[in-house]
């Protein structure tokens, strides 16, 4: 399996600051993935806790739209892409108590177990390097180390492959053009089974769904 390394050319300052919003959240979502933004809205709102870890942040926008009575006070950041932590501390670092760490998540996370009230992951296993969704059970496995009893991960991530699976042309054209490309999507092999499968291995309850070409889920330690 190749390592997960930093992408500075994708993850730029420039791009995650000015583009990424408008490009990615709001179009691709909506028209390759076919995942309406209020899912993830939703996902956020009614399972983050006070003591809460982000894989993966982008430039903050979801954490950045909570409500002002949100339980959320101390934010982990997790991130291999320098730019992707300073914007969205920079966004955040007004709000919460927001501590970073900029290395790869498959690798064992600098905080306690039983420790954090949730942890999630946006948008961001499709990109982690593996030849299916078993490669990236690390990810899963350090999540549920990490979070205190009946904690929360939720998350949600572009699937390659199942029959569940709504992949429209457009889906199809990307998914195929980023897996060519260096060092971004890497998902072509994984299956909504297969991520089911890898949650419950790790958690009590798993509450799963596919929507679009997206696996959308919440689980429960
Ligand atoms: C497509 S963005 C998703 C951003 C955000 N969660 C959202 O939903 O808008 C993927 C994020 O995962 C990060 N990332 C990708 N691979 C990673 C890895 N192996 N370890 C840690 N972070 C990673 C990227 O730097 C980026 O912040």
């Amino acid at each position: 399996m190749t390592e997960n390394r930093a992408n500075s050319k994708l993850y730029s300052h420039w791009w995650m600051s000015k583009g990424y919003t408008l490009g990615v959240i709001w179009f691709s979502h909506a028209c390759v993935w076919q995942v309406p933004n209020s899912i993830l809205h939703r996902n956020h709102r009614d399972n983050v806790g006070q003591n809460h870890l982000t894989v993966g942040p982008g430039n903050g926008y979801f954490l950045g739209k909570l409500p002002k009575d949100t339980p959320l006070r101390t934010l982990h950041l997790l991130d291999l892409n320098p730019a992707c932590l300073e914007i969205t501390r920079k966004r955040l670092g007004n709000r919460f108590d927001v501590r970073t760490a900029e290395q790869d998540a498959l690798k064992p996370w600098p905080v306690e177990p039983d420790s954090l009230d949730s942890v999630d992951s946006h948008m961001m296993l499709h990109t982690v390097r593996g030849k299916d969704m078993w490669d990236k059970e690390p990810l899963m496995a350090e999540a549920a180390r990490a979070l205190k009893p009946g904690g929360r991960f939720f998350g949600c991530t572009v699937l390659g492959k199942g029959e569940e699976l709504r992949i429209n042309p457009l889906a199809r054209r990307f998914l195929d053009l980023y897996n060519s490309q260096e060092n971004t999507f890497c998902n072509l092999d994984d299956t909504p089974e297969d991520l089911r499968k890898v949650l419950e291995k790790h958690f009590s309850a798993v509450d799963f769904r596919v929507v679009g070409a997206v696996g959308v889920w919440v689980a429960t330690k």
